[in-house]
């Protein structure tokens, strides 16, 4: 049976919209205080309304994931509004479908610096604070262009395995600090990711993906399970498409 997250904070990056958006909601109703970050600060406000229907605490900070010091700044008012966070939801991430030969260096450094350096921040400053209580867990949104190489997508698969990477190291570097680290991967989820990069408004297949939603519980099943049973990796993927 999954617990309750009453009491426990969590801390969800790239929740403006999307996948993450859909993540703080169902952790505020497994009962999560938040904290919301991303560039948008409308629509993370709009969040932070949604939770406060279900009485939990929003801490809204925007802010650029892949700036070192507006990461610092986010970990630093979680710290100074909560004293803690329980849960941190690495998320954020962006991606860019072409070939390769025709990828550019500003598209790569978007992609390294948006899903790895972004990824790679948030622990740094998180972990600190979770090795001081003893106690955390860190979920990371892979993706199945994490497990498997893909045509048309070098680069973004090369982020999503580095994320892969980070985490299975630091399951192993954290676990004596009663921290677990775990991942989510999903196929195609109906979003804004790659609209304008891969994906089209209107593409039919869109209908046959995964919704925020989806994904959400899945991370909910990871947060929200007995501590003594850790859930190392989630795949799910639209059941129209192939295994990875
Ligand atoms: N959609 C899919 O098919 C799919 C499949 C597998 C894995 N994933 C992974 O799922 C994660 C979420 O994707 P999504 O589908 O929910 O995409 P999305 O709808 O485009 O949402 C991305 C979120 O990240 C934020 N973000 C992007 N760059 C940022 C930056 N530099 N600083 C701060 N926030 C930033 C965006 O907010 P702002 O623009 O407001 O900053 C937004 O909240 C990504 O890691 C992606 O790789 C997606």
């Amino acid at each position: 049976m999954l617990r309750s997250l009453d009491g426990e904070v969590a801390l969800v990056t790239g929740a403006s919209r999307g996948i993450g958006r859909a993540v703080a909601l169902r952790l505020a109703r497994q009962g999560a205080d938040l904290v919301v970050s991303g560039r948008t600060k409308e629509d993370l406000d709009s969040l932070a309304n949604e939770a406060e229907k279900m009485r939990k605490k929003t801490l809204v900070v925007p802010g650029d994931a892949t700036k070192e010091q507006d990461v610092k700044k986010t970990v630093q008012m979680a710290k100074d509004a909560y004293g803690k966070v329980d849960i941190l939801v690495n998320n954020v991430g962006i991606g860019s479908y072409k070939p390769f030969a025709e990828t550019t260096v500003e598209e790569y450094d978007a992609m390294i610096n948006s899903n790895v350096k972004s990824t790679y921040l948030f622990t740094r400053f998180v972990v600190p604070l979770m090795i001081e209580r003893h106690y955390g867990q860190i979920i990371t949104i892979s993706s199945g262009s994490g497990h498997a190489g893909y045509a048309g997508e070098a680069v973004y698969c090369g982020t999503k395995f580095a994320e892969m990477g980070l985490m299975e190291s630091l399951d192993r570097e954290l676990l004596p600090h009663n921290i677990k680290v775990s991942t989510v991967s999903p196929g195609g989820v109906n979003t804004f990711f790659a609209f304008g990069a891969g994906r089209t408004k209107g593409d039919p297949s869109l209908q046959d993906m995964l919704n925020p939603d989806d994904v959400a519980e899945a991370v909910n099943f990871v947060a929200a399970q007995p501590w003594k049973s850790m859930v190392t990796e989630i795949t799910l993927r639209p059941a129209s498409e192939p295994r990875y």
